[in-house]
C-alpha cells in the first residue's frame, strides 16, 4: 500500500531537514527522504569540523544570482539571528572567528542533532538510506517510487539534493534531472569556492613557494586592468604545488570567468615601487633583506627569481624603472588559471535551478505547482564564510512555511 503524506522532502541536508522540520511543525505530514549512509555529511565536514553556520552580518550583497534580488525575500524573513535563537535554544555553545563567522564551540554533530530534534519536534518521517528511483506527477500531487521499491504519494515534493560539489560524500545531478523533466531552465552549474590552478610550465617558478601563506588583496581582472565583477576581498592566500588556494582565492573563484585573469596585490598595505624609489637614499639593506621584511622570505626570494632580479643588489643602485616592474610584480600581479580543482574540492556549486523558474517567497514552481527546490540546488551562491548554510536554513524556512 502506497504512503500517504502532505509533503516529501528528498535530501536530508542543511535545507532538507530544517524545511521538512518547519513543515512538520506546522501539522504537516512529512518525509524525509535520503540516499546517504551516513546523515548531513557536509554539516559534519563543514567548517572544519565546527561548521560556520551562519554569517551574522549575511544580507543579499554575499550571494551570486543571475537575478541578485531573488533571496531578499527568504533571507529576510529568516534571519542570522533567527538560526542563532535555535541553537541557543538547544544550547550550542559558539563564538564569532572572523567577519561576522559563527561557529560551533565543539563540533557540527551539534548542528545535525538539533536539526534531528526540530524533525522529531515535527513528527518527520524518515526514509534513509532511500534513493528516489522516479518522481511523476499524480493528479494534483506527486508519486515517488524508491530503489527500496516503496511508492510514496504526497501533495507537494521539495528538492533539496544540493550541488555536485564532493561526489563522494553523495552530491548528486538529482535536483538538476528533476528540473529538466519538468521542464525548468537551469543556469550552467560550475564549481565555485574552489582553488585555482595554472599550466604547469607557467606554474613551475612557483612550485617551491607551495605553502607559503599571506594576506592579499584579491579581484578578478582583465588585461586593460578592469575589475569585471567588481568583486574584491581581502584575505589569505595560499601557494599550493598546482596553484593557488586560501580563503581570498576560494573567494574570487566564484566570480572568475574561464579564460580571464585574477590580479593579487600581495602587499595592499604599501606601493612597493613609490616605496623603493623614494627610499633610494635611505633604504640601504639589499634587495632580497629588504622585500623579506614585508613579505614572507621565501615568497620575496622566489619573486626575485621569477623577475631575474639578484636579491643581493642595493636599490640605489637599480633603475626606477626596474623597481616600477618589480612594484607591478607585487601590488598587481596579473595571472591566468587555466581551471580550477573541479567539483573533488569546491566547496559549493554556483548556478544550478533558475530563480526565474521559482517564486522568491515560497521558492515553488511558477509553472509546476507543489514542485519546490530549496538550497544550493537553487541558483544562489553565497560567498565563503557562513553564508551558504544561511542561504539552506532561510530558503528550507521558506518553503516549510508555505507548503
Ligand atoms: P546538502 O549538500 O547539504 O544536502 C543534499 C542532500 O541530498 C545530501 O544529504 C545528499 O546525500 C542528498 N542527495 C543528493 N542526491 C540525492 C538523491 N538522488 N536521492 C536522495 N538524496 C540525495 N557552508 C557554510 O555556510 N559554512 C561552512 O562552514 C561550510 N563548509 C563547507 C565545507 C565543505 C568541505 C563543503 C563541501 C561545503 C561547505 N559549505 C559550507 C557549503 C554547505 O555545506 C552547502 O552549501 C550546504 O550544505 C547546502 O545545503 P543543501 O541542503 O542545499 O545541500
Amino acid at each position: 500500500m502506497a504512503k500517504e503524506f502532505d509533503v516529501a522532502v528528498i535530501g536530508a541536508g542543511a535545507a532538507g531537514m530544517m524545511c521538512a522540520a518547519t513543515a512538520g511543525k506546522r501539522g504537516k505530514r512529512v518525509v524525509l527522504l535520503d540516499h546517504a549512509d551516513k546523515l548531513a555529511e557536509k554539516i559534519r565536514i563543514s567548517g572544519g569540523g565546527r561548521c560556520n553556520f551562519t554569517n551574522i552580518n549575511a544580507g543579499p550583497a554575499n550571494f551570486l544570482s543571475e537575478n541578485p534580488h531573488f533571496a531578499k525575500s527568504a533571507l529576510s524573513r529568516f534571519t542570522p539571528h533567527d538560526f542563532l535563537a535555535m541553537v541557543k535554544k538547544h544550547r550550542i555553545g559558539f563564538h564569532e572567528k572572523h567577519k561576522g563567522q559563527l561557529f560551533c564551540d565543539d563540533s557540527a554533530e551539534q548542528i545535525i542533532q538539533m536539526l534531528k530534534d526540530e524533525c522529531s519536534d515535527g513528527n518527520v518521517h524518515w526514509r534513509m538510506p532511500a534513493k528516489v528511483d522516479a518522481l511523476q506527477q499524480n493528479g494534483a500531487g506527486y508519486i515517488l517510487q524508491t530503489d527500496e521499491g516503496e511508492e510514496i504519494h504526497a501533495a507537494s515534493i521539495v528538492v533539496a539534493t544540493g550541488g555536485l560539489s564532493i561526489p563522494k560524500i553523495g552530491a548528486t545531478d538529482f535536483g538538476y534531472r528533476i528540473a529538466k523533466q519538468f521542464g525548468l531552465e537551469l543556469v550552467e552549474p560550475r564549481p565555485a569556492l574552489v582553488p585555482l590552478t595554472f599550466d604547469t610550465e607557467e606554474w613551475a617558478p612557483f612550485v617551491p613557494l607551495s605553502g607559503v601563506s599571506l594576506e592579499v588583496d584579491v579581484e578578478t581582472g582583465s588585461l586593460k586592468g578592469r575589475n569585471p565583477s567588481g568583486a574584491r576581498f581581502r584575505e589569505d592566500l595560499l601557494f599550493t604545488h598546482r596553484g593557488l588556494s586560501g580563503p581570498a582565492i576560494l573567494q574570487i573563484s566564484s566570480f572568475w570567468q574561464p579564460g580571464t585573469p585574477i590580479t593579487i596585490n600581495l602587499l595592499p598595505e604599501m606601493d612597493l615601487a613609490q616605496t623603493l624609489i623614494e627610499g633610494k637614499g635611505t633604504l640601504k639593506k639589499q634587495l632580497g633583506n629588504l622585500l623579506s621584511q614585508w613579505l614572507p622570505s621565501r615568497l620575496a626570494e622566489g619573486l626575485l627569481q621569477v623577475q631575474g632580479l639578484d636579491p643581493e643588489a642595493r636599490i640605489a643602485d637599480m633603475k626606477d624603472d626596474t623597481l616600477r616592474k618589480l612594484g607591478r610584480a607585487v601590488n598587481q600581479w596579473t595571472i591566468t588559471p587555466n581551471g580550477s580543482e573541479g567539483y573533488r574540492k569546491a566547496e559549493v556549486t554556483r548556478g544550478g535551478v533558475d530563480t526565474r523558474e521559482l517564486f522568491q517567497q515560497s521558492m515553488e514552481c511558477k509553472n509546476v505547482p507543489g514542485l519546490y527546490f530549496i538550497g544550493e540546488a537553487v541558483d544562489v551562491t553565497g560567498w565563503l564564510g557562513g553564508y551558504n548554510f544561511q542561504w539552506a536554513w532561510a530558503s528550507g524556512v521558506a518553503a516549510g512555511l508555505a507548503i
